[in-house]
């Protein structure tokens, strides 16, 4: 669990993931039913505690998602999103009709802007829907949040106002939105603070963050929310989201658990977070920066020499997490031209060459002269360096690709034909899959019967031309130790190949 309390004292913060709401919001991040209860169930097994499953009333895709998350979710509590209207509402709730523990989580603009130019309503307009609407809901169920869109540009004390009304009619969670993401940490938690000391019944309902990251500060104003009363902060995986999108659940959950002196706790396995991160990410289109905090690709990646140095040493000179903690295999000590003797060192005896330091000497320079021209050195590379012979160690390549065609197209059955030189021996095989790059892999699995798990397969343009190079990352699992392979190629079939084989070549 993220930062179990260690006494009483600990306060539960609750985690409620909004990725199948404001997170499918994303352009072209869209999924099918099926997908969205394959995240629900992740959601649900990594511990969240409230999962919002969409907005009914705005397509028949959003209620179908709510109606069968909700069958098959027991323990989270499922939200769905309405505006303050009664047919929103009444939809929601028949929504929600399978629930075991269900939300209606309605509200409307606070703001000056929202009120003035969405509405063309007055204050004490929206206050009076606020009321009417949270009373409504409440009638259908008892847990009731409520949402003050804009609360971070709307004047304190008229929030305050709100916020009371809302209580007084019913909400059980008031959730306190930084729509435009406009609000500095500072601003946010003093904001909270101010509801806190001027709301009368404020102790009788949750306080919910739901910060957008705009300006880059989502988490952190998500944070400054905790520390002045937020006890909810809603978030999403990979922090997806509208435009810049939310406040990230894999930063707020490790900030709390990370940080000892902070008296919060959440109820997350955190051990499932990289799982859960490569399943949005994969279903949602949605590749993660590979400098994301926590579970991007390079966030436990050590490149210079002197941090190098430093993990192989004492892991925790550089890292402040450890990555078994978030279900990383372990942090990776990438070879760059920045890399000194220790990585190589490290990574030569991974291969299984012990070297004497002057061995290391000279295989050193060789490997600066490498790493300079080829950005990164595989364990080919190394090998070669060790002491073969370049030309001999690229002719005992154990596996490369001598020739590849694919058949593809609409309403065509993908079909690929590929030959492996393997040891020095040509093979022949032939299969059909979903699509070309399936079926250019499932050619390949025939020659290569090595069992792995596919865990990780990413496809990324570099620019944005047709005419571009597609980098392909794989990551391949066997017997709990995690392989990654890389290609790039205009062709993005004979790149997905080679990165397949790549991997596959470092379990064999
Ligand atoms: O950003 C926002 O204000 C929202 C609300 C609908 C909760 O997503
Ligand atoms: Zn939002």
């Amino acid at each position: 669990m993220a930062g179990t309390p260690a006494d009483s004292a600990e306060e539960k913060i609750i985690i409620f993931d909004t990725t199948l709401r404001d997170g499918e919001q994303v352009p072209g991040s869209q999924l099918n039913t099926v997908e969205k209860l394959e995240v629900a169930r992740a959601l649900d097994a990594m511990g969240v505690d409230v999962i919002e499953a969409g907005f009914p009333i705005s397509s028949p895709g959003d209620y179908k998602s709510v109606v069968e998350i909700s069958k098959i979710v027991d323990k989270p509590v499922i939200s769905a999103l309405t505006r303050a209207r009664e047919k929103d509402i009444d939809v929601a709730a028949e929504a929600l009709r399978f629930a075991k523990r269900g939300r209606i989580h309605t509200g409307i603009g606070t703001s000056e802007n929202h009120i003035r130019y969405k509405f063309n309503s007055t204050p004490e307009q929206i206050l009076e829907v606020a009321a009417k609407m949270t009373a409504y809901a409440r009638k259908y169920i008892d847990d009731v949040e409520f949402f003050c869109e804009d609360a971070g540009r709307t004047d304190n004390a008229y929030l305050a106002k709100v916020v009371e009304t809302v209580i007084a009619a019913g909400a059980t969670v008031v959730n306190l939105p930084d729509t435009t993401g406009y609000c500095t940490p500072y601003e946010y938690g003093e904001k909270i603070r101010y509801l806190k000391e001027h709301v009368p019944n404020i102790d009788k309902a949750t306080l919910s963050a739901h910060c957008h990251n705009d300006l880059g500060m989502a988490t952190a104003n998500a944070l400054a929310g905790i520390m002045n009363g937020i006890r909810q902060v809603e978030c999403t995986i990979n922090g997806i989201g509208e435009r810049a999108g939310n406040t990230s659940l894999e930063e707020i959950v490790m900030i709390l658990k990370c940080r000892k002196d902070l008296p919060f706790y959440t109820d997350i396995d955190t051990t499932k977070i990289v799982k859960t991160s490569r399943l949005v990410s994969n279903l949602m289109r949605m590749p993660v920066q590979p400098n994301k905090a926590i579970v991007g690709r390079n966030a436990f990646a050590h490149s210079s020499g002197i941090h190098q140095d430093g993990v192989l040493k004492f892991r925790e000179n550089y890292e402040i997490i450890n990555p078994a903690d978030i279900g990383h295999s372990d942090s990776s000590i990438v070879l760059t031209a920045r890399s000194g003797r220790a990585a190589l060192d490290h990574h030569l005896r991974r291969l299984g060459y012990v070297l004497t330091p002057e061995e290391l000497e000279v295989s050193y320079k060789k490997f600066l002269v490498l790493a300079d021209v080829q950005k990164s050195v595989s364990d080919e590379d190394l090998r070669n360096l060790a002491g073969s012979d370049k030309e001999a160690v690229e002719d005992a390549r154990r596996i490369k690709v001598d020739y590849l065609q694919v058949v593809c197209g609409k309403s065509a059955i993908p079909m690929a034909t590929i030959r492996l030189v393997i040891d020095g021996e040509k093979h022949l095989a032939t299969a059909a899959g979903n699509g070309p790059i399936d079926a250019a892999l499932n050619a390949v699995r025939q020659l290569i019967q090595q069992k792995v798990t596919l865990e990780e397969f990413l496809i990324q343009a570099i620019t944005r031309g047709t005419d571009d190079v597609g980098k392909v990352h794989i990551q391949v699992e066997n017997k709990g130790k995690v392989y990654y392979g890389f290609s790039a190629n205009t062709d993005i079939i004979t790149a997905s190949v080679e990165a397949y084989i790549d991997a596959v070549s470092k379990v064999i």
